[in-house]
């Protein structure tokens, strides 16, 4: 009755404040409702990486600790080691949490051809585009009106990414426009799908062809994602996703809207557990090799995974040649890396990175397989080969 008489007798704003004030409902639902089964922790997850120089011991770090970041961060230039360091790490993390590893080499692609690794993984190798990538990306975009919104909103983003010449506010709008009802009322939506709403919207609203058709048009002449499998099945499965034989803007494409899906997905589950002594229960690994470009990017999806999801229990590994890749307007991702491993390279550190080893490092000397990296928050030089 007290609501009702401060609603002043108006029945819109009265439903309102029983929703808002009494039911306590959350803001939004998720899309993934279903959150995969909550994993305990292993324990501390320790991986060796090659031997301490000076006392010969094996270099071992904690990656689920208290306090700091598990994510790594691996630079050096051409041949320096990063991929096989790369790959010892994720192996030692799967071998003791079996954590799924989801690793995407936007190099070559030569790791497709590692059977060993796909075997020790468990993994499922895809060659993009010979094979498509089996994931509903789109999953859960009719929740709600809102959730069809961001989703749009996501997606758009993705794509200008890719474009050659960055669309303007007009056909920005139109993509919107295009796209709302879409994703608002269908699941399992195809590159297709996107594409076919997209040519019926310019029809239907006489709009001449523009880059926005002829980039959907380029981006789907390959079946890049077949929308099958749900996310939470998705990234609870090892996946060695390779793109040796796509155009870049495809390869890019793929590689943000797998993270925009992963950064959804992990938004709606509960923290990952921690044992008694804080240990964090692992539940994915995230290892992007060859990440220059996707650093370059700015990527939201990318950003977001790596400084939201650590508390759901994602580990993130990126490598790439140079510490200047992590360079660049707003984000350091450098700043939410837990451990950094630089080989040789001839660029020169960046304020982030000699801010992590407390003062000037010079990456230019260092012999052939030997890295610096942190220990107890001190710069340290450990050989891996
Ligand atoms: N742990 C190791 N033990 C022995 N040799 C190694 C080891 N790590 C790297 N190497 C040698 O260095 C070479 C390059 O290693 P890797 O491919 O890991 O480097 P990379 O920095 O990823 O190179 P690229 O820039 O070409 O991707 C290997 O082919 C191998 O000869
Ligand atoms: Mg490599």
């Amino acid at each position: 009755m007290d609501d009702w008489n401060e609603a002043e007798g108006g029945y819109k704003k009265f439903v309102e404040m029983l929703i808002t004030r009494r039911a306590v409902l959350p803001d939004r639902l998720g899309g993934n409702a279903t959150p995969i089964a909550e994993t305990v922790s292993s324990g501390a997850v320790n991986i060796k990486i090659g031997k301490e120089e000076g006392n010969g011991e094996p270099f071992a770090w904690t990656v689920n600790g208290v306090g700091y970041s598990p994510h790594i961060a691996i630079m050096g230039q051409v041949g320096s080691g990063k991929t096989r360091t790369m790959l010892e790490a994720i192996l030692q993390m799967h071998r003791q949490t079996q954590a799924p590893v989801l690793l995407l080499d936007l190099g070559k692609g030569e790791l497709a051809d590692n059977a060993e690794l796909a075997r020790e993984l468990g993994a499922e190798v895809l060659r993009v585009p010979q094979n498509p990538i089996g994931l509903d990306m789109f999953h859960g975009s009719c929740a709600s009106e809102d959730i069809a919104s961001d989703t749009v909103l996501g997606f758009r983003d993705s794509l200008t990414k890719v474009m050659q010449s960055r669309p303007g506010g007009k056909q920005l709008d139109h993509i919107r426009e295009a796209l709302k009802p879409l994703f608002s009322r269908n699941v399992r939506i195809s590159m297709e799908g996107v594409r076919d709403c997209l040519k019926n919207y310019y029809e239907e609203n006489e709009i001449n062809i523009d880059s926005v058709i002829s980039a959907i048009n380029d981006l789907t002449e390959r079946t890049i994602f077949r929308p099958e499998i749900a996310p939470a099945d998705f990234f609870s499965r090892s996946w060695i996703i390779t793109f040796g034989q796509a155009r870049d803007t495809v390869k890019n494409l793929a590689a943000y809207l797998l993270l925009d899906a992963l950064n959804v997905f992990l938004k709606n589950l509960q923290e990952a557990s921690r044992d008694s002594e804080g240990h964090r229960a692992i539940r994915l690994i995230l290892a992007v090799d060859e990440a220059k470009n996707l650093l370059a990017s700015r990527h939201q999806g990318l950003s977001d995974n790596i400084r939201l999801h650590r508390s759901k229990g994602l580990v993130v590994l990126l490598a790439s040649q140079s510490p200047d890749d992590y360079k660049g307007a707003g984000d350091d991702y450098l700043e939410n890396i837990g451990l950094p491993i630089c080989f040789k390279t001839n660029a020169v550190a960046t304020a982030v990175i000699q801010n992590m080893f407390k003062g000037k490092v010079n990456f230019a000397a260092l012999d052939t397989g030997v890295c610096l990296t942190l220990k107890d928050g001190r710069a340290l030089r450990v050989k891996t080969f």
